[in-house]
């Protein structure tokens, strides 16, 4: 059976944070019609939620050739340098033209816009808005902006799969619209150019910094359609998240590395700072660094947190600069200014993605990929805090360029997905029982975390393969299609091929942390791994 109902566009754009907004925008200049698609409401989505701000080479005496230096660094060996060539050259002046769309950013009296620092940065260079509410402000710009222009979007609708033609290229998206009863509400867009927007996949973890939307759809979708991913074992862990207890699950409240770039320490609970002397950069050393001396006291100490002090800030310091992250403190018992803030790792952002080329396209004909979704390149093992907002940013133009270029596109007429369908027939993604993502953020977070070795992932693995056996062998218990059971089978996609590569990787390097083979192997595996699903898998 089709789609209960279609539209089409030139361009539909899936996902409504940096990336997918400012691809929007650029396409609807360009006079292409463009329909954005998002899972919740267009200012959900993990660009609201970040806090320390965007990097980019705006503070006197810094320049792009320091930013691709320190990117570099962070990358650990496998960074693609054209690609953070890109970002960081065309970088400032992306945040400029934001800045000329309506975004504020904060400024000193004389209107300078005011820097701080974040891990791995070697000077004051990430711009920020709201004093750490930096995402708040940009989806805030960006969604008056797509209001201003008149875009059409649908909200709080779930894509389940690219629609091909009988030649293979991309001819729209299937969705699922949401409150609008299961079967009425799934439709089509058809277009000849898909953009994917959709963010990351944290909530793959039992504990992440990600909201609950950020659940792989975008990677998953992609492997479905047959595009190429690469660097999924990259997850990065953010060393500093409100501790709130080893119970607590799903979405926990960042504690911004800027809080550090302006000077806080971490401390264990004697009070000690265990990160001097550990690397030139102390609290400021790489994300993944500072997340390993954390695991590594942690575990010295058989203790489930360490502390973040900042108690030196002052009241009046902490109520102008970080005013988002002393009200979740509060809102959690915790009061910065008096006392110790308890931190821990926990899952942040995904390094890895839908390969894409430097003007964003997948390795399918009319598929591009923006943002967290993406693996542009520039992140290598480890991004380098800040840089994503950036390249949400650089690459959406580059992608709305690139469509623009090519126009006119045409679609051709969608076929039905190939492969297993939903018992309805709409969808080549069989849904999963909802009560099976709990079980598979367990799995995730014990086997295949932070810390991670042969025998924690084989048996994550394993863990994996039984619930997908246990869906996959008895139709019986495939559940009704919708949202959840959509998501659930997206979160169990990724979560498969992220620890596949995680086990295969033995190694060590940036953000994938092996116990079992705690050496870099430059001879071995400077190299990416790449996973390519034939089409008509689920
Ligand atoms: C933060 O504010 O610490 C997050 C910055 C980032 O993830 O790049």
């Amino acid at each position: 059976p089709a789609p209960g109902w279609a539209i089409s566009a030139d361009v539909v754009v899936v996902g409504s944070g940096v990336a997918g907004l400012t691809t929007a925008l650029g396409c609807a200049a360009a006079g292409l019609s463009t329909v954005v698609v998002t899972k919740a409401r267009l200012d959900d989505g993990s660009t609201r939620w970040a806090q320390g701000g965007i990097a980019a080479a705006l503070g006197e005496g810094d320049t792009p050739e320091q930013h691709l230096a320190d990117t570099l660094v962070a990358g650990a060996g496998l960074c693609d340098e054209e690609a953070v060539r890109t970002l960081v050259t065309e970088g400032p002046g992306a945040v400029h033209r934001l800045i000329a769309a309506g975004a504020h950013f904060d400024t000193s009296a004389d209107g300078v816009i005011e820097l701080t620092r974040e891990g791995g940065h070697h000077r004051r260079r990430i711009a920020h808005a709201g004093g750490d509410a930096t995402g708040v402000e940009i989806s805030r710009a960006l969604v008056e902006a797509v209001r201003d222009a008149g875009l059409r979007t649908i909200e709080n609708a779930l894509v389940l799969d690219l629609l091909t033609d009988a030649a293979g290229r991309t001819a729209g998206v299937s969705l699922h619209v949401m409150g609008e009863g299961q079967h009425d509400g799934v439709g089509a867009v058809h277009a000849p150019a898909v953009v994917l927007a959709t963010g990351g996949m944290g909530q793959v973890f039992a504990a992440t910094t990600n909201p609950a939307v950020s659940t792989g759809d975008g990677v998953a979708l992609a492997l479905r359609a047959g595009a190429e991913v690469s660097d999924l074992e990259f997850v990065q862990f953010h060393p500093t998240v409100l501790f709130l207890g080893t119970e607590s699950e799903g979405q926990q409240p960042l504690v911004s590395e800027a809080v550090r770039g302006e000077g806080a320490h971490l401390v264990d609970a004697s009070g000690v700072r265990f990160l001097l002397g550990q690397h030139e950069l102390a609290e400021l050393a790489p994300r993944d660094i500072v997340a390993k001396a954390i695991m590594r006291r942690m575990r010295e100490q058989d203790a489930d947190h360490m502390y973040l002090d900042a108690r030196h800030f002052g009241a009046a310091m902490w109520e102008r600069r970080f005013p988002t992250i002393l009200a979740a403190c509060r809102a959690h018992g915790i009061d910065p200014v008096t006392e110790p803030v308890p931190v821990a790792p926990a899952a942040h952002y995904a390094s890895g993605g839908v390969r894409t080329d430097l003007h964003g396209r997948t390795t399918v004909p009319g598929l591009w990929a923006c943002g967290e979704v993406a693996c542009t390149g520039v992140h290598g093992a480890n991004r380098l805090a800040s840089n994503s907002l950036l390249e949400g940013l650089v690459f959406a133009e580059r992608i709305a360029a690139d469509i623009a270029a090519l126009a006119p596109l045409t679609a051709g007429e969608p076929k039905s997905p190939d492969g297993p369908k939903s018992p309805d027939g709409l969808s080549a993604l069989p849904p999963i029982a909802p009560e099976a993502r709990a079980a598979i953020q367990r799995i995730m977070s014990l086997g295949a975390g932070v810390l991670r070795s042969d025998d924690s992932l084989r048996q994550a693995a394993a863990a994996l393969e039984e619930v997908h056996r246990a869906t996959a062998d008895d139709g019986e218990k495939i559940p009704e299609p919708g949202v959840e059971s959509w998501e659930t089978a997206n979160l169990l996609c990724v979560a498969r091929v992220l620890t596949a590569a995680a086990l295969e990787r033995e190694e060590t390097r940036g953000c994938h942390w092996r116990e079992d083979r705690p050496d870099r192997d430059d001879a071995g595996w400077d190299r990416h791994l790449v996973v390519r699903m034939a089409p008509d898998r689920s």
